[in-house]
């Protein structure tokens, strides 16, 4: 029973500065004992060193951004991921933008071809190279996982594996007009904030993993976007989004997906420690420490 942290201090999948230091503040606020405390062995080498690659070196591929960083980046944590869950640990990695899911499901699918997708946003990070507008590819990992959009050379190397069928998505609120085509045209199963209204998050979570996972036997991937928060739980995130998840929303999903069994890999992901008030910023932090202690397991009572 052991958790390996994967560390990945990098920003290059947006503009904004700061992400990169979202996986320093969560170590140094005490993360790696917090889960410790919970019984795991914690693994920690250290945050991922990134190899730089300039600016000059990296000209948009169309509309993408820093698109020859990106890839290598996530290639390079791909890897690292799926020789963790290879040595048999749970990866949980630090982010970082969340173009680094395009990395951490990769390594997930290289070791458990059957897993499953819990994905919890308010964006759905599924544009393709034609229908993104900002060319920034935080917002395309889904895209590329499930090979949608054009062949991209410098991304070869990501496999399109993820099927339709096996990613949910929770807590959307945020989708620009060709995701929703595309969520749309693959029958993608979506529970947006709407339907958190409607529904609960207790038969939403409920729903959404009778949707991936209908005998609760396949290896589940959390990637956790901390914007699905409301902006007053998170306000510390590049691209924060009003009418958002409560707090108890958030961890009620994280200790759902706990109690299945399932989880297999963990992805904490858009801590900002540079964007608001030290206050914000600090409750962010806690936050993403809280959020990733209840999918391993950390209850209540
Ligand atoms: N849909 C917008 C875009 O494509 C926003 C994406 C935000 N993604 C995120 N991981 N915070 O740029
Ligand atoms: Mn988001
Ligand atoms: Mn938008
Ligand atoms: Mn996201």
């Amino acid at each position: 029973k052991t958790v390996a942290i994967v560390g990945c201090p990098f920003r290059g999948g947006q503009r904004k500065l700061g992400v990169d230091k979202g996986p320093i503040a969560l170590v140094e606020a005490g993360l790696p004992d917090q889960i410790k405390e919970l019984g795991w062995k914690v693994k920690f080498d250290g945050h991922h060193q990134f190899e730089e690659i300039s600016a000059e070196n990296d000209p948009p591929i169309g509309k993408l951004l820093n698109p020859r960083l990106v890839s290598k980046v996530c290639k390079a944590v791909s890897e690292t991921v799926g020789d963790h869950i290879k040595n048999g640990e749970l990866p949980l990695t630090l982010g970082g933008d969340h173009s680094l899911a395009m990395g951490t499901i990769s390594g997930t699918l290289d070791r458990y071809p059957e897993a499953c997708v819990v994905w919890v946003d308010a964006h759905a990070d599924i544009n393709t190279p034609e229908t993104t507008g900002s060319g920034n590819i935080h917002g395309m990992p889904v895209a590329f996982l499930m090979g949608l959009g054009p062949t991209i050379p410098e991304f070869s190397w990501v496999k399109p594996r993820l099927s339709s069928s096996r990613i949910v998505y929770i807590g959307l609120r945020d989708l620009d007009a060709g995701e929703k085509r595309i969520l749309k045209e693959n029958k993608i199963k979506a529970f947006s904030m709407h339907e958190v209204d409607r529904w609960g998050i207790g038969r939403v979570v409920e729903m959404a993993l009778d949707h991936v996972n209908p005998d609760r036997d396949r290896p589940i991937h959390l990637s956790f976007d901390v914007d699905a928060l409301d902006p007053s739980v998170a306000p510390s995130t590049g691209t924060p989004v009003r009418g958002g998840l409560t707090f108890r929303e958030g961890h009620y999903i994280c200790e759902a997906v706990y109690e299945t069994g399932c989880l297999i890999a963990l992805d904490i992901m858009e801590v900002n420690p540079s964007l608001a008030d030290t206050a914000s910023i600090n409750q962010t932090i806690a936050v993403g420490c809280s959020l990733a202690r209840s999918a391993l397991g950390e209850t209540l009572l």
